[in-house]
């Protein structure tokens, strides 16, 4: 039975609805308890674009998560995602600093490439070869419709929409379907790609059947929204690199002390953690707390009328304080590139071996087998 186009597109069009994103929260909570018991159930698969260098958004949205899930026992992947760079923009830019760069990050902050696989899309021809069949399972009205994808054509002004932007979520789909992970820990913006991604996964085994009649090829794989709070930009918006208001894992203290001075808060000078009405304060506030891991409330409480000034100093004294160590490990890994280069070397050769037998299997179920 071939499933209606229309409702698989409608689904995915709302996947970010508020409904949709409850669901998703209820379910992610039943993830985490099931892999506190048994994380061997699972196969965690997520990455970012190399596009300039992994900042405090990162870490403490993402990156923090993928080491904790590491640390608890789930084999994870981590693709370092190349071919995404050109989906809205044109070349490649200094692409061999910023792979090298995320990998000094990746590794400084405690993913270990001997447990975790670390890789780069375009070492993998398997994964980019499973976007061929991928293609022909979803229409170009579902592909229009993705949010994401739409959001970002919007982002780059009058760009015209690339074949590559508009097809990139089924990329997506290949790079976590080319190792049958089934938990994908990523922000809400990804959730149509996960939709986009089960769709694919549901029409292949409808329309190829499987190898092993027991199961399907390909995982209906899940999302994991992590309950980490979001920390924006020093100025209180979103933090992004266009925005010139990031704090970049691999900053000097003194470069940190210097942005942190020129954060934006607010004339009350009583210190309070109010992310509605005062989001600059409530953020540096949530800094603090995310790096000492005190109550956002109590040291709220503590600076009392200490002012932005008083705020500002504490924050750069903790966001110092706990990158200290990472930072200093990053310095020894970004000045040994060679090493960095072999771990994603080793990374990219156990990719392949993984996604050389989805492929073979996917060539079976195909007829493709000559
Ligand atoms: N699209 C993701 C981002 O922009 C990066 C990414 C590429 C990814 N492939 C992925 C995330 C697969 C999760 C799974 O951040």
């Amino acid at each position: 039975m071939t499933e209606p186009l229309l409702d698989a597109g409608e689904q995915l069009a709302s996947s970010t609805s508020e409904a949709s994103l409850r669901r998703t929260e209820v379910r992610s909570a039943q993830i985490e308890a099931q892999i506190a018991k048994d994380p061997s159930g699972f196969r965690v698969m997520t990455g970012d674009r190399p596009t300039g260098n992994l900042h405090l958004g990162h870490y403490f949205g993402s990156l923090a998560n993928r080491v904790r899930l590491q640390d608890a026992g789930v084999e994870t992947f981590i693709l370092v995602a190349d071919y995404q760079v050109i989906t809205d923009r044109d070349g490649t830019g200094p692409i061999h600093e910023r792979v090298l760069g995320m990998l000094a990050d990746y590794l400084a902050i405690g993913l270990d490439p001997a447990r975790t696989t670390i890789y780069a899309h375009s070492a993998v021809p398997a994964l980019n070869q499973l976007l061929l069949p991928f293609l022909s399972l979803v229409t170009d009205a579902e592909l229009r419709r993705n949010p994401t994808v739409k959001a970002e054509l919007e982002a780059t002004g009058d760009r015209p929409m690339s074949g590559l932007l508009l097809t990139y979520p089924v990329h997506q789909a290949a790079d976590i379907l080319f190792c049958k992970a089934n938990l994908v820990p990523v922000g809400k913006d990804q959730l149509p790609h996960l939709e986009q991604t089960r769709v694919v996964a549901r029409r292949f085994d409808e329309r190829y059947g499987r190898v092993d009649p027991a199961r399907p090829i390909f995982p209906q794989a899940e999302a994991l929204l992590s309950n980490a709070s979001t920390v924006l930009g020093l100025d209180g918006t979103k933090m992004s690199k266009s925005k010139g208001n990031v704090i970049e894992i691999g900053m000097d203290a003194d470069t940190t002390a210097k942005l942190i001075k020129k954060a934006v808060t607010d004339s009350d000078r009583n210190i309070t953690f109010d992310p509605v009405n005062r989001p600059e304060v409530a953020n540096l506030v949530l800094l603090v707390s995310l790096c000492t891991g005190g109550d956002p409330v109590a040291i709220a409480a503590e600076l009392g009328d200490a002012g932005g000034g008083g705020l500002k100093k504490l924050v750069t004294e903790a966001v110092n304080e706990f990158f200290a160590p990472i930072r200093a490990r990053r310095a020894e890994l970004a000045a040994d590139p060679g090493y960095l280069i072999d771990v994603l070397r080793t990374g990219n050769a156990r990719a392949n071996e993984v996604g050389d037998a989805t492929l073979a299997e996917v060539r079976q179920a195909m007829n493709m087998v000559y």
